[in-house]
């Protein structure tokens, strides 16, 4: 039995506005999941609903085995955070942490106990007699998060928490939150566009598009094993690289063909590409960071423009009027200098029409 079920999940906005299309996942005791999607998407209406703010269309929510659709917010045993973290503002840090405890009649002395350890892992001990207008963003947020875990929720829902933090504390927020989270394992939802947020905070990420599952996997599945070029497009920074090329059949040696050059396909997809795409047109996929540069490539390129990111290089180039992105560890490229462009084994390919994998 799952933990938290979502099973054929499905919302109507008025008459004809679907924002979640028969979604189904089954997320496990003590897993970090992120929702990740464009705006729009759904991400809120699916929280909203496993929260009890938003009623359900069609389909069911069963936490620990049991049906919670028809149980008022406050008795579904769930904590939810927002991106306008709606501290107290007449209420000291303590007293706002302390709220949702003394409301369930929990004695003094077991409230302190545990104001006091949710405020040290949250980091916020030192503001506990504050009032929120004199904290930081960052540390209302934390107040906030503080408030959330204080109750000992059965889930813990995060609709993008950090968005309204600038980009610095964003990255250290996140470190924070991953903390809380090894240390309490709360199951936890995490909604957010931001694909690195995703990427560095779940367990499992859920790829959402128009109300739909694009795809569920871990971090390194999501990247390395994209099942859509949906995915492949909005995960990573920069993204994953498309090129339309055409399978051919050469002495039993499948190659695709670009109006550039020409590649032997030796991993896992030659298979799938022998039996069904011979002559046909597919899409070539390459991760900015599966190019080799001057290590007997085969086409040769021009550097159009380089941006240096520090550690790294982002180098456009055009390959048969397509404009590709290439990441280097190489320095000291310059602008129109002209490099031997290679290709690394971890190379993908989707159908040009269903724009799925080809398996
Ligand atoms: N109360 C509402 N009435 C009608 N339509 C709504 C309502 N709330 C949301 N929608 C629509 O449902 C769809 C999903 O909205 P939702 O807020 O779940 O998206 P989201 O993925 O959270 O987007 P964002 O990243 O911008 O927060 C959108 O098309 C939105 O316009
Ligand atoms: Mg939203």
């Amino acid at each position: 039995m799952a933990y938290l079920e979502l099973a054929a999940l499905k919302k109507v906005y008025g008459k004809d506005i679907e924002a979640v299309k028969s979604f189904n996942l089954k997320v496990d005791k003590e897993e970090f999941i992120v929702f990740l999607g464009p705006s729009g998407c759904g991400k809120s209406t699916i929280m909203r609903m496993i929260a009890g703010l938003e009623s359900v269309t069609e389909g069911n929510i069963l936490l620990e085995g049991e049906s919670i659709i028809d149980y008022q917010p406050k008795d579904r045993g769930i904590s939810m955070i927002f991106q306008s973290y709606a501290v107290w503002p007449h209420m000291t840090v303590y007293d706002n942490v302390a709220y949702a405890l003394k409301l369930r009649k929990i004695s003094k002395e077991q409230i302190d106990k545990t104001v006091k350890e949710v405020a040290k892992i949250s980091d916020i001990y030192q503001y506990l007699n504050r009032y929120p207008n004199n904290l930081s963003g960052g540390q209302r947020q934390r107040v906030a998060v503080a408030r959330a875990i204080a109750i000992k929720p059965k889930l813990f829902l995060m609709d993008e928490p950090l968005s309204n933090l600038d980009a610095k504390l964003r990255v250290s927020m996140r470190t924070d939150l991953k903390r809380i989270h090894q240390e309490l394992k709360t199951t936890s939802i995490f909604v957010t566009h931001d694909q690195s947020e995703a990427l560095s905070l779940a367990d499992r990420i859920v790829v959402m598009n128009h109300g739909y599952i694009e795809q569920i996997g871990t971090p390194n599945e999501i990247y390395h094993d994209s099942e859509s070029m949906f995915v492949a497009k909005f995960i990573g920074s920069p993204p994953s690289n498309f090129l339309t090329v055409k399978v051919k059949e050469r002495e039993d040696k499948i190659f695709v063909i670009h109006s550039d050059f020409e590649l032997e396909v030796k991993n896992k997809y030659k298979k799938a590409l022998k039996n069904k795409y011979i002559n046909k047109e597919i899409i070539l996929a390459v991760r900015p960071e599966n190019f080799t540069i001057n290590k007997k490539g085969i086409l040769k390129v021009k550097c159009n423009i380089i941006e240096p990111q520090g550690s790294h290089v982002v180098i456009n180039i055009f390959v048969g009027g397509e404009e590709i992105k290439v990441v280097s560890n190489i320095l000291t490229l310059k602008t129109n200098e002209e490099i031997d462009l290679g290709f690394s084994e971890k190379i993908a390919f989707f159908d040009i029409e269903t724009e799925k994998r080809i398996r």
